[in-house]
This record gives structure tokens, C-alpha cells and sequence, in this order.
């Protein structure tokens, strides 16, 4: 059932142009309007939510880091991202007009059930994004989302995270279109963004060659540093997660703009540092990366960038350079996981793990 691969997760990961197409698929009209028909909330519902509480864990949360990004700049609805484990022993403030958004795969994981739960009992309503139809969270909320990712078997997640991107996509231009906010003349230009994801995600795929190449080279280090800004960070943390799951190496994420609060004290010669380049824009975020990774590549790090095809600034300041297609600042992440999935396959095969079944880890995690 493998289909030839090796490994479950490396057919997970060739799936995604389709699975992310899948999931976009019937959720708007040829004029790029939002098309939700199993949305069970009323459009007066969602007109009267005045916060949105995303919460998820591991991969799922990071896909709801990137959700508020979106959903804010879209609707200007405030919204929080929790981990579902921290959720609600905090006695979170939620309410009648909270929209509490659960991210879950596998739907059967017990943090994020416990807390969607406490959520119910405070009168918030309940937004389920899952992939797997008729499981315990969409089954306990008020209203779903399904991911059409189809079966995700290897343990770590990989279309499942793409197509979480998209679902979450979806329901933040179908909030800003209900609620008719500033930004909705954005709604169908997206929508049109949206609809290129997966070709972009071909092309990525058909040069994975060089990234599984480096994943050779840097077989041999034990610690991998990832960077990235705005949904550039996410990103960021969603690759050191890849590799701690399946290489079961000391990789950790950061936000780049914290770079000088800390983290560059561990840059030292040699290192792996991953960076996502946001596209050039009107705001200053991408300098800001530019002038991180010149810092880090001064202290001697080795720098894999990931940028935006075209974009060449970054050319004098990186050790490898893995290029993305042009997508939408918000959209990026899409494309800007999708080398890091590879590579940290590739980096756990080459060093003789089980790709599909990391040590100590189970694909639904059901107990607290
Ligand atoms: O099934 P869920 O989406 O609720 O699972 C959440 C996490 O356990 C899951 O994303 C985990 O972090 C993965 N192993 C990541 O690859």
C-alpha cells in the first residue's frame, strides 16, 4: 500500500498537491466567493463572534499560529492561538461569543477534546478542522471543517499540516466575507492564490532532489537552528519538529526578530541555520530576515535559505538556497514547509530510523 516508496511518509508528502487541491475543492464559486455549505454556524453567529481561541497540538497548533495571521489581517476579529494542553487550566476567558477553532488529524486527540470540552461548558461555540470524518472532536462540536487529506499513516504529519493551512485559509475569507469586513476585496484575489498552492507544491517536489542531497550532507550534525518571521515562524518551528520527531536530533524554531534576545548567542561556525524569507512586500519584514541571516552567516552559521524564486538578495549571504514559488506572504508557509518535511525524511533515513514510526511517539496521542 505503499505504492512503491519506502516509506508511508515520503507518499504522504508527494500527496499534498493533491490533497491541499482536494481540500479547496467545492469551498467557492468560479467568482472566488466562499461556498461553505457543512458550515453549521449561522452567518448571525459568526457575525456576533468578537474573539476567536484557535488550539491544536504539536503540528496542528503551528497551522493555527499561521491561522491567526490570517484570520486577523482578513476579518480584525482579535484571535489567540493556544496548545490545546495549556488551554484550560488556565481557566481561559471564553464565552457565548468566543469562537473556540480546534485543529486535530487525527480528531481523537485528548488534549485538544478535553479543552474543546471546557469550552462547550463556558457557551463558547466549537469549530472543528479535522481529517478524519466522524471522529470524537468533530463529533463533539458545533461545526466542521474536513481536511481531504485521506489517510495520514506515518506518524508524523505532513498533508495533514498543508491541508490544515488550507481549511483554516478557507474559513478565514468565508468570516470576512459573512461579515463583509474591509479586506474583502482581497477575498476572491486569494481564493485565486489559493488555487495555484498546488502546482507550486509540484514544483518543489520535482526539485527535492537537492534537499535530500543536503539532508545527506548534514547527516552528521547534531543540532539544526530554524528561523523565520510573521507565518515565516511557524514554519520555523513546524521544521525543528520534523526533526526532533524522525531524526530525534536538537532542533529548535525561533522567531527571527528575537535572534539578538538570545538565541545568536548559540550561532557558532559550522551550525545549520534554516531561514524563510518572506516576500518582498511593503512592510520591512523581508530586510529584517535579510539582515538576520547576514548576522548569523558573519558568526561563521551555515545557511539554508528558503526565498522566493526571483528574489536574489539573499544570494550573497546563503550556503544553499532553496527556492519557493511566488505565493502571498500569508500563503507562504504552504510552500515554505514543504523542503523542511523532505528533509528531515531524508535526514532520518540516511542516520537508519524508522521514518514512519519515530521512537516514543504515537500518531493519535489519546491520553493527556
Ligand atoms: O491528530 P492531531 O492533529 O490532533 O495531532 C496533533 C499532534 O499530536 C501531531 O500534530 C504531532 O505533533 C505530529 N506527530 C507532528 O508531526
Amino acid at each position: 500500500e505503499k505504492g512503491g516508496y519506502d516509506w508511508f511518509m515520503l507518499k504522504e508528502i508527494d500527496e499534498q498537491p493533491q490533497a491541499v487541491a482536494d481540500t479547496l475543492l467545492g469551498r467557492h464559486d468560479s467568482a472566488g466567493r466562499l461556498v461553505l455549505d457543512e458550515m453549521r454556524l449561522s452567518d448571525d453567529e459568526l457575525r456576533g463572534v468578537d474573539k476567536i481561541v484557535i488550539i491544536g497540538c504539536g503540528t496542528a497548533s503551528y497551522a493555527g499560529m499561521v491561522a491567526k495571521y490570517a484570520i486577523e489581517h482578513w476579518t480584525r476579529i482579535p484571535c489567540e492561538v493556544e496548545l490545546a494542553s495549556e488551554f484550560r487550566y488556565r481557566d481561559p476567558i471564553v464565552g457565548r461569543s468566543t469562537l473556540v477553532v480546534a485543529i486535530s488529524q487525527s480528531g481523537e486527540t485528548a488534549d485538544t477534546l478535553q479543552a474543546i470540552r471546557h469550552a462547550r461548558q463556558q457557551g463558547s461555540k466549537v469549530l472543528a478542522i479535522c481529517n478524519t470524518n466522524g471522529s470524537t472532536i468533530p463529533r463533539e462540536s458545533d461545526a466542521v471543517i474536513y481536511t481531504h487529506a485521506g489517510p495520514e499513516i506515518a506518524v508524523a504529519s505532513t498533508k495533514g499540516f498543508l491541508t490544515q493551512l488550507a481549511a483554516c485559509y478557507v474559513l478565514g475569507l468565508y468570516l470576512a466575507q459573512v461579515r463583509g469586513t474591509k479586506y474583502g476585496d482581497e477575498i476572491s484575489a486569494t481564493v485565486a492564490e489559493l488555487q495555484k498552492l498546488p502546482d507550486g507544491i509540484r514544483t518543489i517536489l520535482e526539485r527535492a532532489d537537492a534537499v535530500r542531497e543536503l539532508a545527506r550532507e548534514l547527516a552528521g550534525h547534531r543540532t539544526f537552528l530554524f528561523l523565520g518571521r510573521h507565518v515565516g515562524y511557524p514554519v520555523a518551528l513546524e521544521g525543528a519538529l520534523k526533526l526532533k520527531e524522525l531524526a530525534y536530533l536538537h532542533a529548535e524554531g525561533f522567531a527571527a526578530g528575537e535572534l539578538k534576545h538570545g538565541p545568536i548567542a548559540v550561532i557558532e561556525p559550522g551550525l545549520p541555520v534554516f531561514v524563510v524569507v518572506p516576500p518582498k512586500g511593503r512592510d520591512q519584514l523581508h530586510e529584517k530576515v535579510v539582515s538576520n541571516i547576514q548576522e548569523i552567516r558573519a558568526r561563521g552559521a551555515r545557511t539554508v535559505v528558503l526565498v522566493e524564486e526571483g528574489d536574489t538578495s539573499v544570494d550573497p549571504y546563503a550556503d544553499v538556497v532553496i527556492r519557493l514559488p511566488k505565493a502571498p506572504t500569508l500563503l507562504q508557509p504552504v510552500l515554505a514547509a514543504v523542503p523542511l518535511q523532505v528533509f528531515a525524511a531524508e535526514l532520518a533515513s540516511a542516520l537508519g530510523h524508522d521514518v514512519d514510526q519515530p521512537r516514543n511517539l504515537a500518531k493519535s496521542v489519546t491520553v493527556e
